[in-house]
C-alpha cells in the first residue's frame, strides 16, 4: 500500500453517526499520530463538519464522493489505508463502497446492523477481498461488537471448553426528564430494512453455509418468551430480529473451521426493567414487523416515524445530551467444562461443570460508543494486521479482532469488558 495514503477516511462524515466519528477520530488519530480525511457528497456540509469537530487539526482533506458515482468512490478509497463507512442504509448504499475498497486495496469497516447486507458481502466479496489482501469488517458498532467480541472474550477467559452462552442485552436511562427523538432518522431507515428482509435471511444463510455445524450436546434451548434471569435484572424476551445472534454464530463457525475450536451455542435476550414497557415494546415491535413487510407499510413508517414510535424517532436529529445518560450492558453467561477434549466435536461424558459470567458495559451505545468502536476497529487493522486472520477477507468483528488487543483498547476508552464470576461445581 502506498505510503502517501491517509490512514483513515470517514465516508458519510456529514451524517449523524459520521459526525460522532469525526469528533472522536480527531483526538484518537492525534494520540496515534495518524492522518485522517473526511468524505461525502456535499463540499459545504463537509467543511462545516471539519470546522465544528476538527478545527484544531491542520489541513483535514475533504474528498468528494457519491455512492452513485463509481469513479468518485474509487478516487476517494484509493487515498485511504482504511475506510470507515458511515453511509447507510447499507442494503441500499453499501455494496459500491465495498467494491471500490477491494478495487483500490483499501481496508473497510462499517457500523451496519443489516444482516442481509453482511451475508451478501461475504458471499460476493470474500474471495476478492482475500486476493486483494484487505479486510472488510462490518458491524463494528454497538451492533455487534459488545456481544460478538464479548463472547470471544468469555471463551478466552473460560479456561476450558464452552458449550453454550446466553447473552442478555439491556439499555436504560439514568435521567428522568429525557424528551425528544432518541434514534436518528437514518438509523430508523436502516432498522426498517432489517425487518423488511427478515424472512429472506434464512435462504441467504443457507447459501453462505450449505453444510450445518455438527450437533453439539447438551443442546441449548431458547428460554420461554418472557422470563426473569439470574444475570440480568428485569424482564427478558428472546431477540428474534436482532443481527447479533446470527453474526455471533458466523464468528463461532469461523473459529471452528479455521482454528478447530468448539463453536458455542448461542441464545440472545433483551431485558427491560418494567413489565408494562416490555409489553408496549413487544406490541410496537409486532406492528413494525408486519408493516415493514409490505411496501405501503414501509412508506408509512418512513413518512411518519413519530406517529409509529410515540415521538422516539422523528425527522429531527436527536439531542446528543440525551444519549449521555443512556447506559448499556451485555451480560454473557457461559456454561461448559473445565477440561478441553482433543477434538472440537468430541462428546463430553459428564454434564457441564463450569459457569463463567462476563459483562460488557458503557454509555451512549448508539452513537458515541459506536463511533469509538468503529475507530478502534480501523486503528486495530492498521496496527495489528499481523494478529488478524491472514490474507484478509470479509469477516465478522469477532473473527477479525478476536486475537488482537481490541478488547484492551475498548477498555481504555470506557467500553468495559469484565469477568463477573467464575464457578466450578
Ligand atoms: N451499529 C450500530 O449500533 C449503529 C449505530 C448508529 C448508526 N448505525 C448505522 O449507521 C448508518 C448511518 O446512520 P445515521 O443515523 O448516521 O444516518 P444519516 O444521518 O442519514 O447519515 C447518512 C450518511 O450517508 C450519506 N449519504 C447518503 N446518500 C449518499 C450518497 N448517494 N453518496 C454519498 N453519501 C451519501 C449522507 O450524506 P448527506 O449528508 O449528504 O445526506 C450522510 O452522510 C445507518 O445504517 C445506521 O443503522 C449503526
Amino acid at each position: 500500500m502506498a505510503d502517501d495514503r491517509l490512514d483513515i477516511i470517514i465516508f458519510g462524515a456529514t451524517g449523524y453517526t459520521g459526525k460522532y466519528v469525526v469528533k472522536n477520530v480527531t483526538h484518537m488519530c492525534k494520540e496515534q499520530k495518524m492522518k485522517f480525511g473526511v468524505s461525502g457528497r456535499r463540499q459545504k456540509a463537509l467543511e462545516t463538519v471539519v470546522k465544528e469537530f476538527a478545527s484544531d487539526i491542520e489541513n483535514v482533506p475533504i474528498i468528494l464522493a457519491d455512492v452513485k458515482d463509481e469513479e468518485s468512490l474509487k478516487k476517494m478509497t484509493k487515498q485511504a489505508r482504511v475506510l470507515i463507512n458511515c453511509c447507510g442504509p447499507y442494503t441500499l448504499y453499501g455494496e459500491p463502497v465495498v467494491k471500490a475498497c477491494i478495487a483500490t486495496r483499501t481496508h473497510y469497516v462499517d457500523v451496519t446492523g443489516e444482516e442481509q447486507f453482511m451475508v451478501e458481502m461475504q458471499l460476493e466479496y470474500n474471495e476478492a477481498a482475500k486476493e486483494a489482501g484487505i479486510y472488510v469488517v462490518s458491524a463494528c458498532g454497538f451492533e455487534c461488537v459488545p456481544s460478538d467480541l464479548g463472547i470471544v472474550f468469555t471463551q478466552e477467559k473460560f479456561g476450558g471448553e464452552v458449550n453454550d452462552v446466553e447473552v442478555y442485552m439491556k439499555m436504560w436511562s439514568t435521567s428522568t426528564d429525557n424528551k425528544g427523538p432518541y434514534l436518528n432518522y437514518g438509523t430508523w431507515e436502516s432498522a426498517i430494512y432489517i425487518l423488511a428482509y427478515a424472512d429472506k435471511l434464512q435462504k441467504l444463510r443457507n447459501k453462505l453455509y450449505p453444510t450445518k455445524l455438527p450437533e453439539l450436546t447438551p443442546k441449548l434451548k431458547s428460554r420461554s418468551i418472557v422470563h426473569q434471569s439470574d444475570v440480568s435484572k428485569g424482564w427478558s424476551v428472546p431477540l428474534w430480529y436482532n443481527p447479533d445472534r446470527p453474526l455471533a454464530l458466523r464468528t463461532q463457525r469461523f473459529f471452528y473451521e479455521n482454528y478447530k475450536e468448539r463453536p458455542a451455542q448461542v441464545q440472545y435476550y433483551g431485558t427491560i426493567g418494567s413489565f408494562f414497557n416490555l409489553m408496549m415494546l413487544a406490541i410496537g415491535g409486532l406492528i413494525l414487523l408486519l408493516m415493514a413487510h409490505i411496501a405501503c407499510g414501509r412508506k408509512l413508517l418512513l413518512k411518519y416515524p413519530s406517529l409509529f414510535t410515540f415521538g422516539l424517532i422523528t425527522h429531527e436529529n436527536p439531542d446528543p445530551e440525551l444519549w449521555k445518560s443512556t447506559q448499556f450492558s451485555v451480560t454473557i453467561k457461559a456454561r461448559g467444562w473445565t477440561e478441553k477434549l482433543a477434538e472440537p466435536t468430541d462428546k463430553h461424558t459428564n454434564p457441564p461443570n463450569k459457569t463463567v459470567i462476563t459483562r460488557v458495559s458503557g454509555v451512549s451505545p448508539a452513537y458515541e460508543a459506536t463511533s469509538v468502536m468503529a475507530i478502534l476497529s480501523a486503528i486495530t487493522i492498521l496496527n495489528e494486521a499481523g494478529k488478524m486472520p491472514d490474507n484478509g477477507g470479509v469477516l465478522t468483528p469477532g473473527a477479525a479482532f478476536g486475537k488482537t488487543s481490541l478488547v484492551e483498547q475498548l477498555n481504555k476508552h470506557n467500553i468495559k469488558f469484565e469477568v463477573i464470576s467464575s464457578t466450578v461445581k
